[in-house]
C-alpha cells in the first residue's frame, strides 16, 4: 500500500484544513473550499484564512460534512481574482500548463493529487521506444492526463460526457502547444464496449470514474454497480506487451484494496501499485484524496 502525494509543486500548496474546509494556493491565488473529510479543527484561525484567501466557496451549513457532488453554495470573492488563470506543473521534461477557473461546483479545473499519475504516465510513455502509442483517457475531465500523454508522444483519445469539460480540455491542449487529441463526447462505458466490438486496442488506459455520473444521453454511471463491468471490458482494449493501466477513484469509504481486487479480477499484473493519494500540508494534517491502482507491462 503506497501513500503518494504531488511533491515539489511550486504552483500548488495545501496551506491548512479543518472544520469541513481546506485552504489551498493555486499559483498566485488562495482559495477556501469545502472538504467534508476535514472533520478536525483548522490550525490557523478562521480570520487568518479569510485574510489570506482570494475567494471562498461555501456550502450551506447543514451540508458541511456531507459527501455529495451536488454542492449547494457559491463563490464569494474576498480579493481581486481573475475569471481564469494558469498554473504550471513540472516533472522531468514535462512542463504542463493548466487553465484554472472558479466553477459553480466549487471545482477549479484540476485535481492536484493526480500529479503522481501524470509523472507515471509521462515516464512510462517516454520510456517506451514506440511510435505514437495509443492511450485512452476515460472520465477525462479538463484533460491534464490527456495532455501529459500527448506531450510524451502518445496518440490520445479523451472521453468525457461534459461539453464544457471538453472545451476546457481543448483550451488546455492549446495552452500546451499540442494538437490532435481525439475528443469523444460519449458515455465512457458505452464507448469502451463499442471499442471492444471494433477490436481497437490501446497501450495505455487511464480512468478516473466519479462515484456517480451521467452520459450525454442520460446514461447512469454508478461506480459501485458498474466499475467491475467497465474494467472487465477494458481488459479487451489493452494491448499485449508494453502497456499500462491506471484506475483512480475519489469515492469516500472505498478502500484502495477494493480497486485492487477489481483490477486483479480481470488483469494479471506482476506487481500492481495501489494505495492512497493525499495532499501534504505543512500543518502535518495531510488530506486523503482517493485511491489508485496502476501497473505497467514492459
Ligand atoms: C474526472 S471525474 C471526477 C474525478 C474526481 N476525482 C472526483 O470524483 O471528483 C468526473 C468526470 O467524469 C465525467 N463523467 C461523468 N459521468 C460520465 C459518463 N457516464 N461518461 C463519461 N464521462 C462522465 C464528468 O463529466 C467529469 O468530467
Amino acid at each position: 500500500m503506497k501513500l503518494l502525494y504531488p511533491s515539489s509543486w511550486e504552483d500548488y500548496e495545501l496551506i491548512d484544513s479543518g472544520d469541513g474546509e481546506k485552504l489551498e494556493r493555486f499559483g498566485k491565488y488562495i482559495l477556501i473550499r469545502p472538504e467534508p473529510q476535514a472533520i478536525w479543527e483548522r490550525s490557523k484561525d478562521q480570520l487568518e484564512w479569510k485574510r489570506l484567501a482570494h475567494a471562498h466557496f461555501s456550502r450551506e451549513q447543514s451540508d458541511k460534512f456531507r459527501f455529495t457532488d451536488e454542492v449547494k453554495g457559491g463563490w464569494k470573492k474576498l480579493k481581486e481574482i481573475p475569471e481564469s488563470w494558469q498554473v504550471n506543473y513540472q516533472h522531468n521534461k514535462l512542463n504542463l500548463i493548466l487553465r484554472l477557473a472558479l466553477t459553480g461546483f466549487g471545482h477549479v479545473g484540476v485535481f492536484p493529487e493526480q500529479g503522481e499519475n501524470w509523472n507515471f504516465i509521462f515516464d512510462t510513455i517516454s520510456g517506451w521506444n514506440l511510435s505514437k502509442p495509443k492511450v485512452l483517457n476515460l472520465f477525462a475531465y479538463t484533460g491534464a492526463a490527456s495532455i501529459v500523454a500527448r506531450t510524451a508522444g502518445a496518440e490520445v483519445t479523451h472521453v468525457d460526457a461534459s461539453r464544457p469539460g471538453l472545451n476546457w480540455a481543448n483550451q488546455n491542449m492549446q495552452l500546451n502547444q499540442q494538437t490532435d487529441i481525439r475528443w469523444v463526447y460519449e458515455d465512457a462505458f458505452k464507448f469502451v464496449k463499442r471499442e471492444a466490438k471494433r477490436g481497437n486496442k490501446y497501450r495505455g488506459i487511464i480512468m478516473d470514474p466519479p462515484p456517480y455520473g451521467r452520459g450525454p444521453d442520460g446514461e447512469k454511471w454508478t461506480l459501485h454497480e458498474q466499475l467491475n463491468g467497465l474494467v472487465k471490458v477494458s481488459r479487451q482494449l489493452l494491448e499485449e506487451g508494453q502497456s499500462f493501466f491506471i484506475l483512480s477513484m475519489y469515492a469516500v469509504g472505498l478502500s484502495a484494496t477494493v480497486g485492487l481486487n477489481v483490477v486483479k479480477t480481470h488483469f494479471t499484473p506482476n506487481d500492481p501499485e495501489f494505495g492512497e493519494f493525499y495532499l501534504r500540508s505543512k500543518q502535518e494534517r495531510n488530506l486523503p484524496m482517493g485511491t489508485f491502482v496502476r501497473f505497467k507491462f514492459s
